[in-house]
């Protein structure tokens, strides 16, 4: 039977400039930048809806989308292929203007990062920028526009959800969500990862705050201790492609697994028959969740906190603490509790 979806999501990072450089970010790179392959890209994604017969998702970010100067046009053209859109940003370059022209080009979703209060926040993406993060906001939610706060969980922050929390209700932000950083263990110097039970302290909390329609739990593993049962299922090596601003191709920008180039194979044909993402796509259940009464739905939590934690993309995510381990594998940070 032919495959479809009922959406399927492209991620574009449309330039790797960035005017700011936050402490966790996984860019090395802030050079690229490709202001000719828009087309390319819009016209082999469109392949990819009609393939799939899905509505396709086009998330343009970054680096900082809001550097790229056809960030507008692009996603007035992305409209006009009926694709929905969302722009992911810093928010420090969005005033009165960027959100007029956002709202002009009829963008569904704007999502913009805060890692905490003024100080924390300040200290992971320099100072300054959380004042600016804000203003963002305002102007989009002044624009009417969807806007949506993502906060990335690591060391220095994990305790600031609740306030954060207070401080966007009173923003009017329409959604907080939060995710884990991913950083490869030996690539980890500053230690921003979370251990295995500081993630579930941290569901916990967002749990409760959930149930006050403070916080999204939508991510993996985040419906555990929640009573929302909207259960997460990884999308790498699915419903989910990345383009890099050199049009490198990955299924997931966490999973550090680049699987060709737009400039050298269409994203359909890497889709379907690239053998990583066959790979990805044949893991099913792993070994360790076939007990639990999850597995059909979230299928082994984050491949990319796996891979990032012990190398491996095909085993339970090591932060769940349902899953049995294999104690074979090096759970650096997952077992240690505060490495
Ligand atoms: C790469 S940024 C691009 C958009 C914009 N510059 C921003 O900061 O929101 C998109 C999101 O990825 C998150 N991010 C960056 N590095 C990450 C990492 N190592 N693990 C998890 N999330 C990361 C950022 O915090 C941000 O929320
Ligand atoms: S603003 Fe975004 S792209 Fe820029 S350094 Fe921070 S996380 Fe990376
Ligand atoms: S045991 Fe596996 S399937 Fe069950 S919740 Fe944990 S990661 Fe998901």
């Amino acid at each position: 039977m032919e495959q479809t979806y009922r959406d399927f999501t492209l991620q574009w990072h449309i330039t790797h400039r960035c005017n700011l450089r936050c402490r966790h970010c996984y860019q090395d790179d802030y050079s690229a930048f490709d202001s000719d392959g828009a087309k390319l890209v819009l016209d082999q994604f469109s392949e990819v809806m009609k393939a799939y017969n899905c509505v396709g998702r086009l998330n343009l970010t970054g680096g900082e989308p809001l550097t790229h100067p056809k960030l507008f046009d692009i996603l007035h053209e992305a409209r006009a292929r009926g694709m929905r859109t969302g722009v992911l940003t810093n928010g420090t370059l969005i005033g009165e203007w960027e959100a007029r022209r956002l709202k002009a080009s009829g963008v569904d979703y704007v999502q913009v990062s805060l890692d905490g209060c003024e100080k924390t926040h300040d200290k992971i993406r320099g100072k300054g920028s959380f004042d600016r993060a804000v203003n963002g906001i305002i102007a989009l939610r002044a624009q009417g526009i969807f806007t949506s706060v993502s906060f990335t969980a690591q060391r220095q922050n994990q305790r600031e959800l609740a306030r954060l929390a207070r401080y966007c209700d009173s923003l009017g932000a329409d959604k907080l969500w939060f995710d884990r950083v991913v950083i490869p263990a030996d690539e980890d110097k500053e230690q921003l990862t979370l251990s295995a039970p500081e993630f579930q302290r941290l569901c916990r909390t967002a749990a409760r705050l959930n149930r006050r329609g403070k916080v999204f739990c939508g991510r993996s593993l985040q419906f555990l201790p929640c009573k929302n049962k909207l259960i997460y299922h990884c999308a790498a090596g699915e419903n989910l492609l990345i383009v890099l601003a050199n049009g490198d191709v990955m299924p997931c920008r966490r999973l550090p697994l680049v699987i060709g180039s737009v400039h050298e194979t269409d994203l359909l044909t890497l889709h379907r028959q690239h053998p990583v993402m066959q790979e990805l796509r044949g893991i099913g259940i792993p070994q360790g969740c076939q007990a639990c009464q999850y597995a059909e739905t979230c299928r082994g939590g984050s491949k990319c906190i796996a891979y990032a934690k012990t190398g491996r993309y095909d085993i339970p995510d090591p932060d769940c603490p349902l899953a049995k381990k294999d104690p074979t594998l090096f759970f650096q940070h997952a077992e240690s509790g505060s490495v």
